[in-house]
């Protein structure tokens, strides 16, 4: 088990559905952002990973929570008591009792200054000297190694769990901007939808989500039709379980719809971008990075619709807390970015 003894900087990703914590080198923790509460007492039952494999399993009397949606926190009591269990599995009970140093947190382009508020009243139970918030997309940015100093511009497509940031950058700023609350979790519900009214299949979203992340695909001509997964479920008209077979082609209709309007506000964006901007990006292309950038075909889909060279993060599930680790080891030089 890693721990902090080494450092009294921490870097925060708290995303929609998963969150991660690093110092100025290594990843420290990473597990969904869940938690379950004992409606009885009030008292935490699991949080992250233990508490995502009780989800949809719970009884009465065990709640589960989801403090985030659409990538911001949508319930702050519950964020900031999920927080504090997470930041304690990384801590020893005794060290740093004067609190860190550096906390930095990632945040969306997309955030009101109320859920921006929310973030930081989260943060402040951890009584840092210096607490900063980051632009996750300025984040994923530096996570991919890119300089986001320099004025030549970067378009980067981050597609989380809760909402998807398209922005370009230049000068360590956000030059134009698109956002929109569909991601994964969209993806997901796509799915259940589709099995409940095509075949009478009540699925959970946990299955359906585990369907799009073991044959999901977005670009018909990759998609492989011998691809077949089989997904168990309640069948709504006899009450029995029962499970039925999907192939990647099948999957691949299904996530159109969503997928349509992501590739809408990449679109969107490129309108927008200022004309200097916009031939940097004819040569830098698009950078796509955030857990769904892992689906099948989408650099294929992205490159034929816009043609332009399109590179997918290989660690797509990290650039954020990559970047605001990256920014922890030079607060100084990044301070245009720290807000
Ligand atoms: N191999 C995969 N294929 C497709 N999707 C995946 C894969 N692995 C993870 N995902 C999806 O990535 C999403 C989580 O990504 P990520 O951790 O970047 O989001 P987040 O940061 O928690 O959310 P947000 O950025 O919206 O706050 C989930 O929707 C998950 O289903
Ligand atoms: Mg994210």
């Amino acid at each position: 088990m890693f721990n902090l003894s080494s450092t009294k900087n921490l870097a925060i990703d708290l995303g929609n559905n998963n969150t991660l914590l690093t110092d100025q080198s290594c990843l420290l923790l990473s597990q969904p952002s869940y938690m379950v509460v004992n409606e009885l007492n009030n008292k935490i039952e699991a949080v992250g990973d233990l508490a995502y494999d009780m989800l949809e399993k719970t009884h009465s009397n065990l709640k589960p929570i989801k403090p985030l949606k659409g990538g911001v926190i949508s319930d702050g009591e519950s964020t900031k008591r999920m927080l504090k269990e997470l930041v304690r599995k990384v801590q020893k009970p005794t060290f740093f009792p004067a609190g860190f140093n550096y906390l930095l947190s990632g945040v969306p382009f997309d955030t009101t200054p109320v859920e921006k508020r929310a973030l930081r009243d989260a943060l402040d139970q951890f009584s840092a000297r210096n607490t900063f918030l980051v632009h996750e997309p300025l984040a994923a940015a530096l996570g991919l190694g890119l300089d986001i100093q320099e004025p030549e511009g970067k378009l980067i497509v981050d597609i989380g769990g809760g909402i998807t940031e398209v922005v370009v950058i230049s000068l360590s700023g956000i030059a134009a901007f698109q956002s929109i609350r569909v991601a994964g979790d969209t993806l997901d519900e796509e799915i259940q939808d589709y099995f409940r009214r095509e075949y009478n299949l009540s699925v959970g979203l946990k299955t359906a989500e585990n369907v799009k992340k073991r044959i999901g695909c977005i670009y018909a001509p990759v998609a492989d039709k011998k691809e077949v997964v089989q997904v168990k479920g309640k069948d709504l008209m006899e009450g029995i379980p029962t499970s039925r077979a999907i192939n990647q082609l099948e999957l691949t209709a299904v996530l159109e719809r969503p997928f349509k309007q992501i590739e809408e506000c990449i679109r969107q964006s490129l309108e927008i971008c200022p004309p200097e901007l916009a031939s940097d990006i004819y040569r830098s292309g698009i950078h796509v990075t955030g857990g769904n950038a892992q689906l099948k075909g989408i650099g294929e889909r992205l490159t034929k619709i816009f043609q332009l060279p399109v590179h997918i993060d290989p660690q797509s599930l990290l650039s954020v807390s990559k970047g605001i680790s990256h920014i922890l080891n030079a607060p100084q030089k990044y301070r245009a970015v720290l807000i």
